[in-house]
């Protein structure tokens, strides 16, 4: 893992073209973890890369399917997003046949350590969201700890 940084989103529009940077940097096998408490922005920022990445249309939040799929093309490259708050053990990611849904796709994972975890993965960008404070309205903060493979190409 390199130095974690931050990055400020006051609005939707700095989350949709940061998510569209994001989107530019990902190659199959990556994951993008999705931090944060309820409401933080993670399904928004998973909805920025999935447009960017060439999905039109509606993107469910996966909280109750825990994993919806989108195929290349149109997308740039095949995606699962993953949302594991439900999970009562990473065992269960296995079982869901996470495995199978990431064989050449990027997965996008709100609740990430209720499957265990990816940080370990070299391909790992891990974001965590908050408030970015009083000041800053709805806006929120983001903070960025790359894996290994992400040095050349940080968003
Ligand atoms: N950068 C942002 N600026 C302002 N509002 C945001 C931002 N990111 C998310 N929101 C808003 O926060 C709310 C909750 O976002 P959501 O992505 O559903 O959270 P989560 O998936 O983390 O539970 C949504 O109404 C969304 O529009
Ligand atoms: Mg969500």
């Amino acid at each position: 893992m390199s130095a974690p940084y931050t990055k400020v989103l006051p609005d939707l529009e700095a989350t949709a073209e940061w998510g569209a940077k994001i989107a530019d940097a990902l190659r199959p096998g990556d994951v993008v973890e999705l931090k944060g408490g309820l409401g933080a922005g993670k399904t928004t920022l998973a909805r920025a890369i999935l447009g960017a990445l060439g999905h039109a249309g509606e993107v469910p939040s996966p909280t109750f399917t825990i994993i919806e799929t989108y195929d290349a093309p149109p997308l740039r490259v095949p995606v699962a997003h993953a949302d594991f708050y439900r999970l009562e053990d990473p065992s269960e990611a296995l079982e869901l046949g996470l495995d199978d849904y990431r064989e050449d796709a990027v997965l996008l994972a709100e609740w990430p350590d209720h499957a265990g975890g990816f940080a370990h993965e070299a391909g790992c960008l891990t974001i965590v969201l908050e408030s970015a404070g009083e000041s800053m309205g709805e806006g929120r903060v983001a903070t960025v700890k790359p894996g290994r493979d992400w040095l050349e190409r940080l968003p």
